[in-house]
C-alpha cells in the first residue's frame, strides 16, 4: 500500500496511538499522522501543541509524516491520494462509533477504505482523556506517554 492515513485529535499523543504509528508504518509506504483542527472541539493542546508533540514521538520513524486537516478526513484523504485510513480499536465500545465514521466516510469519499487494528493489549485501556485526567490531579503519567513529551503535558495540565 502507498500511502496510508492516521486521523485523530491526538490531544495529546500516548502510547497507544505510537503503538499504531509504528506498526500501521511497517505496511505502507508513507503514512500521515492527520492531526484534527477542529474548532467545534475543545483542545487542552493547541494545534501547534499537538503536531509538535507527534513530531517529537516520530522522528525516527523515515516514513511517517504529520499534517493537520480542517473539515472533512473524507476530502483530506482526497487531496493526499491516500486509499485507506487506519484507525485503532481498543475494546467494543469504540465499535459502534468507528462503525459509523467508517460508512460515512465510504459516502463521502467512495475511493477510501477504513481499516481497523487493534490496540496491543497493555494500551487497550489508554485514552487521552484518562492522561489528562491524571495529569490534572497530580499523577504519574510516564508509563502511558513518551517521556520525550512528558513535560510539555504535566506544565500545560497540571494545577499548579
Ligand atoms: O482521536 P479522535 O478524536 O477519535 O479522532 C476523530 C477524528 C479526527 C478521526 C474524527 O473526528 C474526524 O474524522 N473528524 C473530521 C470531520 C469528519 O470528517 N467527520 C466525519 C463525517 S461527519
Amino acid at each position: 500500500m502507498e500511502r496510508l492515513v492516521y486521523p485523530g485529535s491526538f490531544d495529546p499523543i500516548t502510547f497507544g496511538h505510537v503503538d499504531i504509528i509504528k506498526r500501521a508504518s511497517q505496511f505502507c509506504d508513507e503514512l500521515i499522522v492527520a492531526v484534527l483542527k477542529n474548532p467545534s472541539k475543545q483542545s487542552a493542546f493547541s494545534l501547534d501543541e499537538r503536531v509538535h508533540m507527534i513530531d517529537i514521538c516520530v522522528k525516527d520513524l523515515e516514513n511517517v509524516s504529520v499534517k493537520s486537516f480542517d473539515g472533512l478526513l473524507a476530502e483530506f484523504v482526497r487531496k493526499t491520494g491516500a486509499k485507506a485510513i487506519i484507525k485503532g480499536l481498543r475494546a467494543v465500545s469504540d465499535y459502534e462509533y468507528e462503525l459509523q465514521m467508517a460508512h460515512i466516510n465510504k459516502k463521502l469519499n467512495p475511493e477510501m477504505e477504513t481499516l481497523f487494528m487493534m490496540a496491543s493489549a497493555q494500551y487497550s485501556f489508554l485514552s487521552s482523556s484518562t492522561i489528562k485526567d491524571i495529569v490534572l490531579f497530580g499523577g504519574d503519567v510516564s508509563e502511558f506517554i513518551p517521556c520525550e513529551i512528558l513535560d510539555i503535558v504535566n506544565k500545560k495540565i497540571r494545577r499548579t
